[in-house]
């Protein structure tokens, strides 16, 4: 292993470094990211720093770079940080005792887990899905795959078994690891009894690894389920890393697409690792003995980037939460703040506008001084929401990074740095070093002036960007590359200041940000569809308190007779199964007709108004197939 401890990776500490750094990686970005690379462990170092041709697409960072990412995240520590809490892990319940885990123990876990996985067959390449609860187990699996080059597939635990198995079919995975249940809040979720549903679907599962978290009941399949704990029983802790290229794949993990189903992205190895770790030192500004809590699950990119890679790969200790925020009380997060001296916070604008409903007493009964950094992630931040979490949570005395990136990016892309460069609330504010953004016109053509609002594109690769749609390239390449030539497009517009603040102003496509949560519109009026009396549906949002953004669906059925509120729930219940608990329609309008164009495309922009109560603003509709269906709709609407 070559490997330079002097060589540390290195923080920005000023504005005037912000800048200097900045101007760096645009004038020359291979140097710019060598410098970072050089920081970490490699068996062999790069022959090119950078090879990409956005017309095929194809981006490839470190080329012929050999390396194990968990060497990054574990050994590497163990010379100077073996005894220092890697993760500490609070419960569901808070009578149960919280656990910490130090770099050593972790490193020993995650050894014997890959040593299991491998004497379950599992090899360099094969896709592994995970469908787990927040215990530290789930951590412990997912870096045993990438210590012999399994590529994990992380199923956030709150998907249907139909959404499981549509993943696990995606990637072809092997091997299933669960556990009996989860416990979240009064709730007791039988996950072992999800997966054997979804089972029933997906042959090409060999076998499954359960971990015993709740002791429940489970129903057992001879020949394919184990149990965590007697498969580890006597197998070593040594397990010698697998040698991995630089682009090798680290992990598959799905996200939702305006159309059709989920798009399994793909990331590698060494990028990822770069960039996931210098975004999370930068933005947070992270200091050894800081103590960092990212509320996300790890079923999603941000519990990926900054609650396992991320963190461990610069040795920090950071928080894994299994609860919920409201329970037993709307004050937990708080008194896990407290409890843990956190330092740094990281959460969604959902947890806060949340909370923010509750009296503030609730934050102010425990002692916050040891927070020093908060950070919101997922949607745009409302200013009421930033302000509350500003002066109650933060006292006045803590940066705010509100950190706009997506699953596809793999990290951070724009944020301020915590206390290093200027906030504006609402704002995500400036691009990292080595990120390019732009604002473009609908037709393509980049708004050169400061101030501007149109799409938001990125000009050029960077380290953590997904390099492909795990078995659709062409998709890659249709939704990422293909609307604006040259450019990576992500999907939002945003707005830009005279300073160059960027302020994302929402999704530009059919994709709806539910409390964070990112919906198609395809697969939930797919599953609304499924219903027997439905002829047709069509799925909208509209704003929401707390959540950003509620789902209203429009829903023509064959029988006028039914009666509506059986059909509600009967909706809603499909669409738990099919898609999910967070993607159940808000409201069901039952309607005779959907306005369409002549064409016959929905015209889901009068069917938006009508859901805001926005009808003044609806405009010309006589263009329309069927124009009467709107006053029908505005009509019946309640
Ligand atoms: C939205 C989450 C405004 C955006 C890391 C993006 C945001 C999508 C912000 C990706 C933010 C994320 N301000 N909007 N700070 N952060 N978004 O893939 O629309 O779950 O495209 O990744 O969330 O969601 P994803």
């Amino acid at each position: 292993m070559e490997t330079d401890q002097k060589n540390e990776l290195k923080m920005i500490s000023s504005y005037e470094d912000y800048h200097t750094k900045y101007e760096q990686s645009v004038k020359d970005p291979e140097s710019f990211w060598s410098e970072i690379a050089n920081t970490f462990v490699w068996h062999q170092k790069w022959d090119k720093v950078l090879a990409y041709d956005w017309e095929i697409p194809t981006t490839k960072w470190f080329t012929n770079a050999k390396l194990n990412i968990t060497e990054n995240c574990l050994d590497r520590h163990l010379e100077f940080r073996a005894d220092q809490t890697a993760i500490i892990w609070e419960p569901n319940d808070p009578s149960q005792p919280s656990k910490k885990y130090t770099y050593r123990e972790l490193h020993a876990k995650v050894c014997q887990f890959a040593n299991v996985l491998k004497n379950k067959g599992i090899q360099k390449g094969d896709r592994v899905c995970i469908y787990m609860p927040m215990v530290v187990e789930l951590t412990v699996a997912m870096l045993a795959c990438a210590r012999i080059g399994a590529v994990h597939s992380i199923v956030f635990a709150g998907f249907s078994s139909e959404a499981l198995a549509t993943r696990i079919n995606d990637s072809s995975c092997k091997m299933l690891i669960t556990a009996d249940g989860a416990y979240r809040g009064t709730k007791n979720i039988p996950l072992k009894n999800i997966v054997d549903e979804a089972l029933k679907r997906c042959p090409i599962i060999e076998s499954t690894i359960i971990l015993k978290n709740t002791a429940q009941d489970i129903h057992w399949v001879p020949g394919r389920d184990s149990w965590w704990h007697l498969e580890s029983m006597d197998v070593s802790n040594y397990c010698e890393a697998e040698i991995m290229d630089a682009e090798d794949p680290l992990f598959i993990l799905y996200t939702s697409g305006s159309t059709g189903k989920p798009k399994g992205m793909v990331h590698t190895i060494a990028g990822y690792m770069v960039y996931t770790s210098f975004s999370f030192l930068n933005v947070f500004q992270y200091q050894q003995g800081d103590i960092y809590w990212c509320t996300a699950d790890i079923g999603w990119i941000t519990g990926h980037s900054y609650i396992v890679y991320g963190p461990l790969a610069v040795g920090a200790t950071s928080v894994i939460f299994e609860g919920i925020p409201n329970y037993p009380g709307y004050d937990r997060f708080w008194q896990v703040c407290e409890k843990h001296q956190v330092s740094h916070f990281y959460t969604a604008p959902t947890a806060i506008r949340a909370l923010k409903k509750h009296p503030s007493s609730l934050v102010e009964k425990y002692d916050l001084s040891c927070l020093k950094v908060l950070g919101t992630v997922g949607e745009p931040i409302n200013v009421e929401a930033w302000q509350w979490y500003n002066d109650i949570v933060g006292n006045n005395n803590c940066p705010i990074v509100d950190t706009w990136w997506q699953t596809e990016t793999g990290g951070i892309m724009i944020s301020s740095l915590a206390g290093v460069t200027p906030q504006k609330s609402t704002f995500a504010t400036l691009p990292l070093p080595g990120i390019q953004p732009t604002l473009l016109t609908p037709k393509g053509t980049e708004l050169s002036e400061k101030e501007a609002e149109g799409i938001l594109a990125i000009k050029f690769p960077w380290p953590g960007m997904a390099r492909t749609i795990y078995g659709d390239h062409n998709r890659y390449k249709k939704v990422y590359f293909s609307a604006y030539p040259g450019y990576y497009f992500p999907g939002d517009g945003a707005l830009r200041d005279i300073d160059g603040n960027y302020r994302i102003t929402g999704r530009v496509d059919d994709v709806i940000i539910v409390s964070g949560h990112n919906l198609g519109t395809a697969p939930i009026e797919n599953a609304i569809n499924q219903h027997p009396l439905v002829v047709e549906s069509a799925l909208v949002s509209y704003p929401h308190e707390i959540k950003g953004n509620a789902l209203y669906a429009y829903v023509i059925t064959y029988d006028k007779d039914e009666k509506e509120e059986n059909l509600h729930k009967e909706i809603k219940e499909i669409v738990s199964r099919l898609v999910g608990p967070i993607a159940k329609p808000d409201k069901i309008q039952i309607v005779t007709g959907l306005p369409k164009t002549r064409s016959g495309k929905i015209m889901r922009r009068i069917l938006r108004k009508i859901a805001n109560n926005d009808i003044a603003s609806i405009g010309d509709t006589s263009t329309l197939l069927n124009p009467d269906v709107v006053n029908d709709i505005i009509k019946n609407k309640k």
